[in-house]
């Protein structure tokens, strides 16, 4: 069946569909922890997208390499934190479709561990050659990104700028599409009442979701963790406007300001320290599925997504699957959160 999104240039980068799978023992591992009842947990493993470790950018990769090299470009210019698992998956992209990639790293995250300006995504963004710069987290972003882009120009390059996490509308027409593809494997399952919980930041992901439900028409409910603002109410509106731009690319209906729904309460201190919530997390379930988190997204995400069963939250639907977006190599940065040795 073809839908609105088939109109856009993609250049294709990621394995699809990724695995829906079941979670039965981290189900029995929680429902010895709760009275309350547990619907049927799934996992839907976008970790599998296949490029370069995987993770959520490459849906959205997809639609951006797509248009710049519609637009003749030459070089991708993107930018992120130092672990960025954005810009590793960019590098990436880029290499896979013949580009070169100016990864600009913002050094703002206050995370003292002795491989965190080493290994994890950094080490892999030089095995994929990447022209990696990192400033200092308080540089003006705007000056910067300028001053690259005006310095490839003038040595005769044609750049293409991805925002922060890839997260246009062009880049969120790939999580429209993984809500369609999710929704098609819900209804081969035969399951109707379900929540889909994630981990959001720059906010792509929610707002290409968001988009494809309304494209869609019914469920799964959407409902992220937020892993990145303090203010996330100001986070929320962004968004929702975001999503808003996505569904007219597709052409449906603008979602309403409630559809994109944050839970607050798993950030911790700020953006990409560590919380203890998120180690166990991270443990329980590499532990009773052999599944590997991050400590920055998906650990925290999950985090939130237990506390959620075991407060109830999700008692009366019939599944709660959580979209495991990637970030694997963000443990290794993190070493000393997990080492035992
Ligand atoms: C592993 C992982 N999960 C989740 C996210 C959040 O996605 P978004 O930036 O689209 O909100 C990111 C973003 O970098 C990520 O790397």
């Amino acid at each position: 069946m073809s839908t609105p999104l088939d109109s856009f240039p993609r250049f294709p980068l990621a394995h699809l569909p990724t695995p829906l799978a079941e979670m039965k023992r981290l189900r029995e591992a929680l429902a010895r922890e709760t009275g309350n009842r547990l619907p049927r947990l799934f996992i839907k493993r976008d970790d599998c997208t296949g490029l370069a470790g995987g993770g959520n950018k490459t849906r959205k990769l997809e639609f951006l390499i797509g248009e710049a090299l519609a637009g003749g470009a030459d070089t991708v210019v993107t930018t992120g934190a130092v672990q960025s698992n954005h810009a590793r998956q960019t590098a990436a992209a880029a290499a896979a479709a013949g580009l070169s990639s100016v990864l600009v790293l913002f050094d703002t995250v206050p995370y003292q561990g002795s491989a965190y300006r080493r290994s994890g995504n950094l080490l892999l963004d030089a095995v994929l050659g990447a022209d990696v710069r990192i400033v200092p987290g308080d540089a003006d972003a705007g000056a910067v990104f300028t001053a690259v882009m005006d310095e490839l120009k003038a040595a005769g390059r044609t750049p293409y700028f991805v925002p922060v996490g890839g997260s246009s509308a062009v880049g969120s027409l790939g999580y429209a599409n993984a809500y369609l593809e999710l929704g098609a494997q819900l209804d081969d399952a035969g399951i109707g009442d379900a929540v889909l919980v994630h981990a959001s930041s720059s906010g792509g992901t929610q707002a290409g979701l968001v988009a494809g439900a309304c494209h869609r028409g019914r469920g799964p409910e959407i409902g992220a963790i937020n892993v990145y603002r303090s203010d996330s109410d100001a986070m929320a509106e962004g968004i929702h406007a975001l999503a808003c731009k996505t569904a007219a690319l597709i052409e449906a209906p603008a979602p309403a300001p409630g559809a994109v729904v944050l839970d607050h309460a798993h950030l911790g201190e700020r953006y990409g320290l560590p919380t203890e919530a998120m180690r166990r997390a991270v443990e329980l379930v590499a532990r009773t599925e052999g599944v590997l988190l991050d400590p920055v997204y998906t650990g925290k995400g999950m985090a939130g997504f237990i506390a959620q069963l075991l407060a109830g939250t999700h008692s009366r639907r019939e599944a709660a699957i959580f979209l495991h977006t990637g970030g694997m190599p963000g443990l290794f940065a993190y070493e000393e959160e997990f080492a035992s040795v």
